[in-house]
């Protein structure tokens, strides 16, 4: 074969590739979104890229960082893989579609005894993510690690990120893998969730609480994707509700990252995918941001905590740490995101707004996949008069999967310090977390 016959096979080949990746698109999974596929992340780095900012002509230096991150990329729990298996016999029994003839010999590879733990793919996107911060953000380090401080939820998942990403931050910051982390684990900045009585009484134990996900499950949405989703497997659409689609949703994801299969994934069409990510979204939007103000308000430890290391890098004599990182979840991330009125929709996520919701920023596939972060950083703007004297200023910049993101205290990319700090001020200053939440409750493992 001469050379341009070998360049046209390659050609076709790529082609072919692309459009096999190319039919089910891959960033659409809500929750369960593998950072890789989450849209518009940046996956390489440049050195020292994020270093600077610049406000009015003036130009800033980072002198700390304060990261949040989800833990990486997951099995299923055990619920859902039950939950599965069942749906998995009654489709058996019922399916007459030839292309459907997967179920006949799929097993549920899935085992109870691993569930939600951190599986390789998720380890991967943590590695990644810090060598990408140790390179982003180089000369901050100044090759060392040693005044960083790490932070974890309880959870094996969590730790298990954390230590993936040292050995990435280490990689980039030194020039060799660490696996030696001992992160201070903290569930009362990590978890409040699982022990705020308040947030238990108004969001998780109100029965009333979910009633837009509730109705969205009979919208005519979702029955058009049930329609489409029976179609392909030759069954009745009744046969399917809302529930066995979000399990072929999230077991088509799933399988995708761990197994790198995707037989249910022909189910389901862009569209379809759409709809039922907009379905979860109305769960997390009500459940762990803004349904209700207690959401935001019981994460105000962890926000005190950020901008008050802020408030401590500010003074040099007092500037002990570079910076932390904190690994939680995403009930730790979306309340976050909702005390900084982050990702703020003018309208709800309501059962009626589907297609004027289409284009929201509140989109979990984006803004809440496997690994999701977000990254606060103080710049300091040295400024010197012509006495000699001098008053740096200080700035903030905000990262959310390692995208600028617009800081609501000035609508700007770049905020000043002392803007940020009074526009959080409730969070900040008056934050109680016994008035938020009364008496805390025992955390359900
Ligand atoms: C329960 O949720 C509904 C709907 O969000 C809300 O109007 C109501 O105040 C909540 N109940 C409690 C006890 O907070
Ligand atoms: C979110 O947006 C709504 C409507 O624009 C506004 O009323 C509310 O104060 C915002 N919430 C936060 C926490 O910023
Ligand atoms: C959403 O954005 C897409 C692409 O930018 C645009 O074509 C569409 O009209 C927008 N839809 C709404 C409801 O704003």
């Amino acid at each position: 074969m001469d050379a341009s016959m070998t360049v046209i096979c390659y050609f076709v080949y790529f082609l072919f590739l692309f459009n096999f990746t190319d039919a089910f698109r891959k960033d659409i999974f809500s929750t369960k979104t593998a950072y890789k596929f989450s849209a518009d992340v940046q996956l390489s780095s440049v050195e020292n890229q994020f270093m600077k900012a610049e406000l009015n002509g003036k130009s800033c230096s980072a002198v700390n960082f304060q990261v949040l991150l989800r833990h990486g990329a997951r099995y299923p729990g055990y619920k859902d893989i039950r939950k599965m298996s069942q749906l998995h016999e009654m489709l058996k029994i019922i399916v007459k579609s030839p292309e459907a003839n997967f179920i006949h010999t799929w097993k549920n590879d899935f085992p109870e005894v691993m569930e939600k733990q951190l599986v390789d793919e998720g380890e991967e996107e943590q590695f990644g993510l810090g060598e990408r911060f140790g390179k982003n953000f180089k000369d901050l380090f100044h090759g060392s690690v040693d005044s960083v401080d790490f932070y974890s939820s309880s959870k094996e998942r969590c730790l298990d990120s954390a230590a993936a990403f040292y050995e990435g931050l280490t990689e980039a910051v030194i020039g060799e893998s660490f696996d030696n982390l001992k992160p201070i684990i903290d569930d009362d900045i990590l978890r409040f969730h699982a022990t705020c009585k308040n947030y238990f009484h108004h969001v998780e134990n109100n029965r009333s609480h979910l009633i837009h996900h509730k109705k969205f499950k009979t919208s005519s949405e979702m029955e058009t994707v049930a329609r489409n989703v029976a179609n392909r497997l030759g069954v009745e659409h009744a046969e399917l509700d809302a529930g066995d689609l979000k399990l072929i949703y999230f077991w088509c994801t799933f399988e995708m990252i761990i197994l790198n299969k995707d037989d249910w994934c022909y189910l389901l069409s862009d569209e379809d995918k759409e709809v039922i990510e907009y379905h979860n979204d109305i769960k997390q939007y009500w459940k762990k941001a803004y349904g209700h103000p207690v959401i935001g308000e019981m994460a105000c430890p962890i926000v005190n905590k950020i901008f008050n290391n802020f408030k401590s890098a500010i003074d040099p004599e007092t500037r002990d740490s570079v910076g932390a990182f904190y690994f939680g979840h995403c009930e730790t991330l979306a309340p976050v995101y909702a005390a900084l009125g982050l990702f703020n929709d003018s309208l709800p996520l309501t059962d009626t707004n589907f297609e004027l919701l289409r284009n929201r920023s509140f989109k979990s596939s984006k803004i809440l996949p496997f690994s999701a972060n977000i990254a606060t950083v103080l710049y300091e703007c040295p400024d010197y008069a012509e006495d000699g004297s001098h008053s740096d200023d200080f700035v903030v910049r905000m990262f959310v999967n390692e995208k600028p993101v617009v800081i609501p205290a000035c609508d700007e990319y770049v905020c000043r310090f002392d803007d940020v700090w009074n526009f959080y001020l409730n969070h900040i200053e008056s934050c109680n977390i016994e008035k938020v939440c009364g008496a805390k409750i025992r955390d359900e493992l």
